[in-house]
């Protein structure tokens, strides 16, 4: 349960509300397991698209029932609810909040390296659990009019929104684990705070399986997008902005570095202004880009002929034919950053500090990143060899060993510390 219930006012989450409307159908268009919206054409994206932008002034009504009693603060109090109870799980034993810990930025469990879920909890994932916050922003998967990708949810942006990204763990066999929507909704029926759901959808008891399945979707996305909690923007960063605070020398040269198109160029991904008409950075541009991180020890790649490449597949499927984008991961937010280890889509690095060094040394020093055999490197080693010409190559990247580094181990430590500004709960 979260400390507080305040109810949101910033409303930054109006079009991703609106895109609950259309939740329903990217739930029917998506498959088992990762519960993907794979098959939705780039026609429904664009529509989808179009669709929250021309609701999104009118969000507030798009719900399900959307009589006058139905209140949004409603929604999100009956998610909130939902968000952390184990009995959403088929086995009764795991909760969203189980793999998104409010305490680590609504990210893995500490210490945690991939989450295990299914009905003994044994079952490893494949990706490590992303922070859940600063979403609100986000948009449908689409490619922009220069042909990049972007926005979508997940790693791989296969979910159009948060509430149609809600059936990837409730119907995943090693999260969730029920199996069926049929089989959510029977269990959603049982919770002793059903009535309190529907009343917030506007909702009553002759309310059919696929509008418990939708209020149950809606108000998981209300939670998230109108509980403070993951939009708090109370980060030593924030304070700064704000004229309340000022940064140490070492974070100052490294927010420096950050933005520095020579140097670390974070800020090229992990946008360091905010979005137009608006006042915080997100410090994501929700692109997609390939960085070539090691292989991790797991479950999944224990086969050697398994390779998560994100947007081309295997677990997206709709791209499968774009080997352009084989590697190709969403870049997250770093807000909390320093409260979510383990990083990258795949956790392979442990530490903050690891995950800047790894930006500094990949192509110097790559031996220290990937496995060496008969004194050759086998750099990218987690995709396969006809796909590592996808990995980014511009700055911090794009050295050859021997060179001297972009970043040095100084740099790093610089970095690391700016990046620690960006925790929120900051009290000057
Ligand atoms: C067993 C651990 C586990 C459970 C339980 C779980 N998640 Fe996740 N969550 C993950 C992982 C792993 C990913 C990344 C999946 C991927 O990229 O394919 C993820 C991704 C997400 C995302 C996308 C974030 C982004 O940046 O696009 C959202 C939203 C989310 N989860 C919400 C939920 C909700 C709501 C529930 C409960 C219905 C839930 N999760 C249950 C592990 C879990
Ligand atoms: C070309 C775009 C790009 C640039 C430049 C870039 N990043 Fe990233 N960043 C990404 C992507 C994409 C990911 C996720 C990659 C993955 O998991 O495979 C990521 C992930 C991360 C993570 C792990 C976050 C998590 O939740 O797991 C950290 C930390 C990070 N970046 C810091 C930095 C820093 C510091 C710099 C500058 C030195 C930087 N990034 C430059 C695109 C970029």
């Amino acid at each position: 349960m979260t400390p507080h219930r305040r109810t949101c006012t910033r409303h930054r989450d109006r079009a991703s509300t609106a895109l609950a409307a259309l939740g329903l159908l990217a739930a029917l268009l998506s498959a088992c397991g990762g519960g993907s919206a794979a098959d939705t054409t780039a026609a429904t994206t664009m529509a989808a698209t179009t669709a929250a932008t021309t609701a999104a002034t009118t969000a507030d009504t798009t719900a399900p029932g959307s009589a006058a009693t139905a209140t949004e603060a409603a929604r999100v109090a009956a998610g909130d609810l939902l968000f952390h109870d184990t009995r959403l799980s088929a086995a009764g034993n795991l909760a969203c909040a189980s793999c998104h810990v409010q305490a680590r930025g609504h990210a893995d469990a500490d210490g945690v390296f991939l989450p295990l879920g299914g009905p003994a909890l044994d079952q490893q994932g494949l990706r490590s659990s992303p922070t859940l916050d600063y979403l609100g922003d986000n948009r449908a998967f689409a490619f922009d009019n220069q042909g990049r990708p972007s926005g979508g949810f997940t790693w791989d942006g296969r979910a159009d929104s948060r509430a149609a990204q809600t059936l990837g763990p409730l119907l995943a066999a090693n999260e969730m684990a029920h199996a069926s929507s049929a089989a959510v909704v029977a269990r959603v029926r049982t919770l002793p705070y059903f009535a309190q759901l529907l009343s917030a959808s506007a909702l009553d008891t002759a309310a059919s399986d696929a509008q418990v399945l939708q209020a149950l979707q809606q108000a998981l996305q209300s939670y998230q997008a109108g509980d403070p909690d993951y939009q708090a923007f109370t980060s030593k960063f924030d304070a700064v902005q704000d004229g309340r605070a000022s940064f140490t020398a070492q974070e100052s040269r490294g927010l420096n570095i950050f933005n520095s198109p020579q140097q670390g160029n974070c800020a090229s991904c992990h946008t360091s202004t905010p979005p137009p008409g608006q006042t915080r950075a997100l410090f994501t541009n929700f692109g997609y880009f390939a960085l070539g991180v090691p292989r991790n020890r797991s479950a999944a790649t224990a086969d050697p002929a398994f390779f998560d490449m994100g947007l081309c597949g295997p677990v997206r499927t709709d791209l499968a034919h774009r080997t352009d984008l084989c590697g190709k991961f969403k870049v997250p937010t770093l807000r909390n950053v320093a409260l979510t280890a383990p990083y990258f889509h795949n956790g392979a690095v442990t530490t903050l500090q690891d995950a800047v060094s790894f930006y500094a040394t990949r192509d110097i020093d790559p031996a220290r990143w990937y496995p060496v055999a008969d004194g050759v490197v086998d750099k990218f080693n987690d995709l396969p060899v006809a796909y590592r010409g996808n990995v980014d190559q511009q700055p911090p990247f794009g050295l050859q060993p021997g060179q001297p580094p972009r970043l040095s181990a100084q740099d790093v430590q610089d970095l690391a510390a700016f990046l620690r500004t960006l925790t929120d709960g900051f009290v000057p």
